[in-house]
């Protein structure tokens, strides 16, 4: 094989993985993903110091739950498991479903009917998974999907698998290794919290290692109406738009909670009118679509910004966890595009393109 081609995170952070040369690697080359500065976005809200976009929508199935899936499906594989699932508000199921067709094994997804975005239903659909949509939400379908994995040969691959959390925080060491230290701040969607724990657990390895100065602030965010972590309470009945994050009962509440006391951030929430101007204001002034649930990252910049919380000088890094193309249906919604349409004729068109009007951004 070639040298210098990027074979996925399994491969190129094994050193820190529970892997040895006999395990075999189920990937489809995640990870690897952009840190995009973004100064347009900066100066829009204001900010004096560095913002950087990690885009995890560069992933294979369009989420950072591929980091995580290689990871579990690979030691699921090495096991000799024959069958996964999990509980999913539909990236872990595409993900669930691209890997586990890729390694040859059944897969079972377990989603809240009406409630996942149509790209990521159509992702599993088309990945091959035996696809469950019940009549409840995120945190029901995770009980279940843990007593069935509990009695019968199906190994769970939702987050409270440790092995996705191994996954995930390959996350922070690429974010170390391209700014050549840790951020100030990491600004993070919280859904079920096993992403803030995975970075956070990532940024520790590399703090023991000597390869950054420090460990970042974790900065948190849940969606008002599904604020468990906030509120201090499980949340029976979760509302958002951003259906990503729509769990009322984070299965690693306490790991997130150990993050945010350790590096002096904080789990904080964003309303869904916050959600939607930072998922507008990222593509207009950035070119990037990410979906409403990783805009939870960058509406926690903005409202920590507003609330004094950002030193100058300093350096945020946001995690933009999922693609924006995943979820049309909110694109076509949230924006304020107009389509004009005319005829197929050249001075109707001409007089559609309007020079004196400026563009405003
Ligand atoms: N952003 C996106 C796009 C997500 O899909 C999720 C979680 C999160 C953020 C939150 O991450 O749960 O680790 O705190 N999605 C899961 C799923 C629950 O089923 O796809 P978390």
């Amino acid at each position: 094989m070639e040298k210098n081609h990027y074979q996925g995170l399994i491969n190129k952070y094994r050193q820190y993985l529970p892997v040895t040369d006999k395990t075999p690697v189920i990937t489809l080359n995640e990870g690897n993903t952009p840190l995009i500065k973004a100064d347009n976005l900066a100066k829009k809200i204001g900010i004096k110091g560095n913002v950087y976009l990690k885009y995890e929508g560069a992933n294979p199935t369009g989420s950072f739950k591929d980091r995580g899936m290689t990871m579990a499906v690979t030691k699921a594989v090495e096991d000799g498991a024959k069958a996964i699932i999990c509980a999913s508000t539909g990236n872990t199921s595409a993900a669930a479903a691209a890997y586990g067709a890729k390694a040859g094994v059944r897969v079972f997804v377990l989603i809240p009917d009406g409630y996942i975005a149509l790209g990521k239903l159509s992702q599993a659909m088309m990945y091959g998974a035996e696809i469950i949509a019940i009549q409840g939400n995120f945190d029901e379908a995770l009980e279940m999907v843990i007593e069935i994995s509990k009695n019968s040969p199906i190994t769970l691959v939702n987050s409270v698998n440790p092995y996705r959390i191994e996954g995930q925080k390959t996350g922070a060491f690429e974010i170390i290794e391209a700014l050549g230290d840790a951020p100030d701040y990491h600004f993070i969607p919280v859904g079920n919290a096993g992403n803030i724990t995975a970075y956070f657990k990532g940024y520790e390895e590399f703090y023991a290692l000597k390869k950054s100065s420090h460990l970042p602030k974790m900065m948190g965010y849940e969606a008002q109406g599904a604020a468990a972590i906030v509120r201090g309470e499980r949340i029976l009945h979760p509302e958002t738009i951003a259906t990503a994050i729509r769990i009322g009962n984070p299965a690693s509440w306490k790991q997130a909670e150990r993050a945010r006391d350790l590096s002096n951030g904080t789990i904080d929430c964003v309303t869904d009118d916050e959600i939607i101007e930072a998922y507008k204001l990222m593509a207009s002034t950035e070119g990037i679509l990410a979906e409403p649930g990783s805009a939870a990252s960058v509406a926690g910049l903005i409202k920590a910004h507003k609330s004094g919380l950002i030193k100058e000088n300093s350096t945020s890094v946001c995690i933009l966890t999922g693609n924006g193309l995943k979820d049309p249906d909110s694109a076509i919604k949230y924006s304020n595009a107009e389509v004009k349409k005319t005829k197929a004729d050249l001075h109707e068109i001409l007089k559609v393109i309007d020079l004196s009007e400026k563009i405003s951004r």
